[in-house]
């Protein structure tokens, strides 16, 4: 029965021969290593938060006389198992950041941002922009004390702009203008409110969808990178997607659905923090605000620098590295396992982004700006180094007659 109805579709739509060559024919590299999966887990974790949101949305309510109640009393309490889907949602948004971040230590660590995939790491990196726009909005929506105060901290900084020496020309004239325009008036009320639900359950949303689209077409375009850097002739050296890899990569996702299910059901304190369950008061701040860890890494760039202004242009400048980095490397040698002087750079980069968001959590005492600063330059010096290393890389590469 099932074949004569797989038959009948496929008469008109053609969908065996589209299995074919996008799972079949297409082939990967057969040494591809744990690491590469984040990029396949991301999507499941997509999937999973469009799904919960969907449910999450028939309940909630944007408007702030009852937003606070519809989470936390008709979510949580009143619409059977609707509590479960909050719990994915703010789990997912976690785990789908800290997979996005792997993701993207991986493509840097097998320099995977390399030629022909420069454009497959620009769009990855709007996506990553997009991402973290979708995160900050969601987080206005339950309405709490940690929703309202990051926001008005976040909309704030415009005019906090207009102190900061050489800044003040821009950010004095427009600054103010461009908080009030953010918040859709001089306090955060239901027109930011209604404005940040329409960006996180439609238009941001929309745009990741499209975003991805592009982006996995970039990947099927240029082929998977593999570990030892060389590009291979994947009809001949290659491996079929399917079974090899959807093999491999189903059992890692039931890996990761495991981990992530154990956080839903028994360690939500982390993704719903209590200070959350209080509901937004204007007249009273909390004793610590701080951004989510996901972007303490470039708080904390902008924080432990004394002056406002180069605090602003350092963590407008980390985003900017991030999305150049394909242009910043021009070695002719691809992946961190062939790459001695690179692989130290991967290592003062994972260790100071690391650092730096530990730092972004605790007390911003002199002595943590100091730690902050010296990370900070570890950070940046992964980015500066890289032209540096290409050259001499380039001349190793041309000593040894073009062989890596
Ligand atoms: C929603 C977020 C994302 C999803 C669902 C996603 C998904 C994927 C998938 C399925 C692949 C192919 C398999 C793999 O290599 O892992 C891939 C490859 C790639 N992605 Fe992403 N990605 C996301 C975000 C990003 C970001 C933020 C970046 C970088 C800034 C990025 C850069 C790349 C690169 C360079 C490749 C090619 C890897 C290679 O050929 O080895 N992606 N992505």
């Amino acid at each position: 029965m099932l074949g004569r109805i797989v038959d009948w579709i496929d008469e008109r739509a053609k969908v065996r021969d589209l299995y074919q060559s996008q799972m079949v024919d297409y082939r990967v590299p057969k040494n591809l290593t744990f690491p590469y999966v984040f990029g396949v887990l991301a999507l499941i974790t997509f999937a999973i938060q469009i799904i919960s949101g969907i449910i999450l949305m028939m309940y909630y309510k944007p408007i702030i006389a009852h937003a606070f109640d519809s989470a936390n009393y008709t979510i949580m309490k009143e619409i059977p198992f609707a509590w479960l889907f909050r719990h994915i949602h703010a789990a997912g948004a976690n785990f789908f950041l800290a997979v996005v971040y792997l993701h993207m230590f991986t493509g840097i660590y097998y320099t995977a941002y390399k030629k022909p995939r420069e454009l497959t790491w620009i769009v990855g990196w709007v996506i990553f922009f997009v991402l973290l726009l979708t995160a900050l909005s969601g987080y206005l929506l339950p309405w709490g004390q940690l929703s309202y105060w990051g926001m008005v901290v976040t909309t704030e900084i415009p005019t906090s702009l207009k102190d900061a020496p050489i800044l003040k020309g821009l950010f004095g004239a427009i600054g103010e203008t461009v908080s009030i325009w953010m918040k859709g008036g001089f306090t955060l009320g239901d027109i930011a409110l209604g404005r940040f639900f329409a960006l996180h359950v439609l238009f941001l949303p929309l745009t990741l969808m499209a975003l991805l689209g592009i982006h996995l077409y970039l990947v099927r375009a240029a082929g998977i990178s593999n570990p030892e850097g060389v590009e291979i002739d994947k009809k001949k050296e290659g491996v079929p997607f399917h079974p090899y890899m959807t093999l491999k990569e189903g059992a890692f996702a039931m890996g990761y659905l495991a981990v992530f299910f154990f956080f839903v059901f028994f360690n939500m304190s982390h993704f719903l923090p209590a200070d959350n369950f209080e509901p937004a008061d204007p007249l009273k701040t909390p004793p610590h605000i701080a951004p989510e860890w996901y972007l303490l890494a470039f708080y904390e760039i902008f924080r432990s620098i004394p002056s406002k202004f180069w605090g602003f242009i350092a963590f407008n400048l980390a985003l900017v590295f991030l999305l150049i980095l394909p242009f910043l490397d021009f070695s002719p040698i691809k992946s961190a396992r062939k790459r001695p002087l690179f692989f130290i750079m991967f290592v003062v980069l994972v260790i100071s982004s690391m650092a730096l968001t530990i730092l972004g959590l605790m007390p911003p005492t002199p002595a943590n700006a100091k730690l902050g600063l010296l990370f900070g330059a570890g950070f940046f010096l992964f980015f500066l180094s890289l032209p540096v290393i290409s050259f001499l890389e380039w001349g190793w590469y041309k000593a040894k007659g073009g062989q890596e």
